[in-house]
């Protein structure tokens, strides 16, 4: 039974039982607590909990999910896979465990002639919450099953929940036994290998709080309604059903491994470590191809980073394979073809998912092979001293710069005998996701839990009137203090509001919430922040400068015109700029992040090298064309496979049959999926100013400009300062580079002959130095103080030069000087006077130690300082006496 078959079996059986049939959500889940969609349930999980009424009282999805916690395990095992999908059945307060049960029990026995996957009860195993009577009671009645076989486990495998807050409950997972051949008899509660397991119904009727494993959550307490969520794993069933080992060779994903068998030249099946490398690489490709098509692309963080480490770990494994080429463009059609009758946007948008992919690859190559000589280096360096492990540091570097996955490291590492210092590495990882937290807003974190805005969205969305309206009369339906639901709030006291309508635009897109205020009858309020905490209700984080707002009164929510202004001019600037790159570098320089407010904007975009100075003008003067041509700006609420097929950009997080808006600025020329204010004609944006380009990672760039007025004043700063240059060097603007490399020149030149005359200067002082020298004892010594010089350098010449005229009997020179406003002195002593014992380091540490501060260096020359330079005298006696002694 092919793949395409159980699922269409799967959405026919529930869908002939009253469930509506959503298509699959984005991998990219909306859900701001998780990364991707990791089960099927979390495009309902606002219906879960009650934070947004549900449109239907049941559902039924086969979901596209990514899980990348157990990335090890890949290949190693025959059922963890990044990328699966997950049949999923919902009920929203409508039926409860004893019609789950049943539902799963018949789909899954029934005859495969009668729409069922056909599966012998005698193979099928079932676990259970361990205090669950109720559903032990049910699959007693339902499927008879012996008791032994239905299994009572704790909550680390039997409670169910994304692993973050929302949503939980106890759940019943089904199994089917692969028989004694592949393990311990025994049920699913000793072994995980032989008893497979397929299907998990949740019974969610709880919500749970923070936490970190499987089982140390708090339950907050019950959710509004008990609700159904289940989840059977697709490729799970198909390796079943195709009678094949493991979830890699199904119909699925074994074209993508027997290519990678074929392009290594080895056999599948003939070695342990090779089998797991060719299975990592089928997920992978599989994972990367599936993320890409929603829009993911290559970044050094979040869901980029987990792409470019399934892209690397792709490559290092066929490197393992021996295959040292480029083998993207071979796998990747090789999955597209897998893929595309149940995706068909794999195929249709195979032109930029291949793209970004090769792209990765060729770049992974490129930097493989000089991180390699880095590493070579680091492992020869270690190697020398005789230690046994690389530094942390090096694997950082080779993370950071090389984008070296850690096991990469540590792999190449065991292959030269070495181990890592894995404790610095986490470390200085650890560093450096503290100063990216830093870096990262706590605006978010301000606003309330997310519970206490389900009332609000029940009654209905918040209409946004900005796109026409910087003005909107209104009312206010909800206040929340401390993240509570309060009746009125008082001047001074910050709080959130909740209104009917709102002209203010929330943060989003990358695009900075409005400034402004909420206006009413008796009160203020300064708008501190807009966001959209649950999709549909924007909440604004006001401080209410003065009077008393109260639930239910009328308000008037008033944008800041100049404020909007820039902002608008910044975001249609952002797409201008987007545009321009495309144009000038090509598609390849697709956008990954962006963030504009008035004034500014920043665009973050995939390349992975430093744009020249002309480029960067090419790319600054095609924005400033467009600004000038007054392209017209057109936006168009469509649904999103429409916007698609028109080529928009950006495709994140939608679904299929949402409404979308397309913004158009010269029709095609810039167009991309945007909820955005914009201008209505590119001119009316102003002026464009590139203000930097710069690195922010191996494969990322940075574009921040100035737009409008900022821009204006930023150029007349720079025009006001050449004309003071041009003043006081009195010559015309044209000449300014030319006059000032020719002053840098002349400069130049004065500092050498300064130099040389200080030079003979003191070379002029060496035979009055002579002419000082006494005799200690049997030394001759020159004990002088040379006034103030430039460097201790002089310093040493001075010394050395003095040395070689006392000739061959014993002698020794000290001399000291005041050097940038601090003590100096250096001694020195010729052979003759090292036999005598005397050592010039001894003599240094004592001068200076009456210089108040230390010093040393070998017996015929060195040096101390100090502080205080009254002392010279006396740290000059010093040294006489202590030859003397
Ligand atoms: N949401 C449940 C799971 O992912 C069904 O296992």
């Amino acid at each position: 039974m092919q793949t395409a078959e159980i699922r269409q079996r799967w959405l026919d059986y529930f869908a002939s039982r009253g469930h509506t049939v959503v298509p699959s959500a984005s991998l990219v889940s909306d859900d701001p607590t998780l990364l991707f969609t990791v089960a099927g349930m979390v495009p309902f999980v606002p219906y879960l909990t009650g934070l947004v009424p549900a449109p239907y009282p049941r559902a039924t999805s086969v979901q596209k999910c990514i899980r990348t916690n157990d990335i090890e395990e890949v290949g190693k095992t025959p059922r963890h896979g990044t990328f699966f999908q997950m049949n999923g059945n919902f009920s929203f307060g409508d039926y409860f465990k004893e019609q789950a049960i049943a539902y799963a029990w018949e789909f899954l026995t029934s005859a495969e002639d009668e729409g069922g996957l056909g599966f012998d009860p005698k193979d099928l195993w079932v676990t259970i919450y361990e205090d669950d009577d109720d559903a032990f009671q049910y699959w007693k009645q339902t499927a008879n099953l012996p008791d032994e076989r239905i299994q009572r486990l704790g909550k680390g495998t039997n409670y169910w929940s994304t692993g973050q807050p929302g949503p939980a409950g106890p759940c019943s997972e089904i199994f089917f036994d692969r028989g004694p051949a592949y393990g311990a008899d025994g049920g699913p509660a000793t072994d995980d290998d032989r008893y497979v397991e397929i299907w998990n119904l949740v019974f969610m009727e709880y919500l749970r709080g923070q936490g970190t494993g499987k089982d140390d959550f708090e339950i907050l307490g019950e959710l509004p309604k008990k609700n159904i969520d289940t989840g059977m794993g697709l490729e799970r069933v198909a390796f079943l059903k195709q009678g094949v080992e493991n979830m890699y060779e199904i119909d699925q994903v074994r074209p993508v491994l027997d290519k990678a068998a074929e392009l290594s030249g080895r056999r599948y099946g003939a070695n342990h470590d090779d089998d797991v490398r060719m299975r990592v690489i089928a997920d992978h490709v599989r994972s990367a191809l599936m993320l890409i098509a929603d829009g993911v692309s290559v970044s050094n963080e979040g869901r980029g980073y987990i792409l470019r480490r399934l892209l690397r770990r792709t490559v290092r494994a066929m490197r393992l394979l021996g295959v040292e080429t480029a083998t993207f463009p071979e796998l990747f059609p090789a999955s597209r073809d897998a893929m595309k009758a149940a995706y068909p946007e794999v195929e249709s948008d195979f032109d930029r998912i291949s793209r970004i992919a090769y792209g990765e690859e060729e770049t992974f190559l490129r930097t493989l092979a000089s991180g390699t000589s880095i590493l070579d280096l680091a492992v020869a360096d270690t190697k020398t001293k005789g230690a046994g492990e690389l530094p942390g540091d090096t694997a950082f570097l080779l993370h950071d710069t090389f984008g070296f996955p850690i096991d990469l490291t540590l792999e190449m590492a065991e292959e030269a005998g070495l181990t890592v210092n894995r404790a610095e590495f986490d470390r200085l990882m650890a560093d450096q996701r503290a100063r990216a937290k830093a870096d990262a807003k706590t605006k978010k974190t301000a606003l309330a839990d997310l519970s206490v805005y389900s009332a609000f969205r029940a009654k209905g969305e918040t209409v946004f009137t900005g796109y026409d309206l910087l003005e909107t009369d209104t009312s206010v339906l909800g206040l929340i203090v401390n993240g509570e639901s309060v009746q009125s709030a008082a001047a001074g006291d910050i709080a959130e509001v909740i209104l009917a309508e709102t002209s203010l635009y929330a943060e989003s897109g990358g695009q900075e919430a409005d400034a402004g205020s909420i206006v009413g009858n008796g009160f203020d309020l300064e708008v501190l922040d807009v966001q959209r905490p649950v999709k549909g209700l924007v909440s604004h984080r006001v401080q209410v400068r003065s009077g008393e707002v109260g639930v239910g009164a009328a308000a008037r929510t008033v944008v800041d015109a100049e404020w909007r202004r820039g902002a608008t001019q910044a975001h249609s600037g952002t797409h201008l700029v987007h545009a321009a790159l495309r144009q000038i570098l090509g598609p390849q320089a697709h956008q990954s992040g962006s963030y504009n407010k008035a004034g500014y904007l920043r665009l973050d975009f995939a390349w992975n090298q430093g744009l020249s100075a002309e480029t960067r003008s090419e790319i600054e003067e095609v924005a400033n064309n467009a600004i000038r041509e007054d392209l017209e700006v057109v936006t168009r609420v469509l649904p999103l496979d429409e916007a698609k097929a028109l080529g928009a950009m950006a495709l994140f997080g939608e679904k299929y049959g949402d409404l979308v808006r397309v913004v158009d600025i010269g029709g095609p020329w810039s167009r991309e999926l945007c909820g955005g204010t914009h201008v209505r004609h590119s001119s009316e944006i102003g002026i464009i100013n590139l203000v930097s380009e710069s690195s922010i990672g191996s494969t990322s760039r940075r574009i921040e400009s100035l737009v409008g007025r900022d821009a204006f004043r930023d150029l007349a700063t720079e025009r006001a300062i050449v004309s003071e240059l041009t003043a006081s060097l009195k010559t015309p603007r044209e000449q300014l580079p030319d006059r000032i490399s020719e002053l840098l020149a002349n400069l130049k030149a004065a500092e050498k002959k300064i130099a040389e005359y200080e030079s003979r200067q003191l070379a002029g002082r060496v035979p009055e130095l002579v002419a000082s020298a006494t005799r200690v004892g049997e030394v001759t010594l020159v004990s002088e103080s040379v006034g103030s010089l430039r460097s201790t350098d002089e310093l040493r010449q001075l010394v050395t030069s003095v040395r070689e005229r006392l000739g061959s009997d014993a002698a020794v020179v000290a001399l000291a000087a005041e050097v940038s406003g601090k003590p100096a002195v250096i001694v020195a002593t010729n052979p003759a006077a090292r036999e005598t014992g005397v050592r010039a380091g001894v003599l240094a540490r004592g001068a200076a130690g009456v210089l108040g501060g230390g010093g040393g260096g070998k017996d015929d020359l060195a040096q101390g300082g100090g502080s205080d330079v009254s002392a010279i005298p006396a740290a000059l006696e010093s040294v006489t006496s202590n030859l003397a002694a």
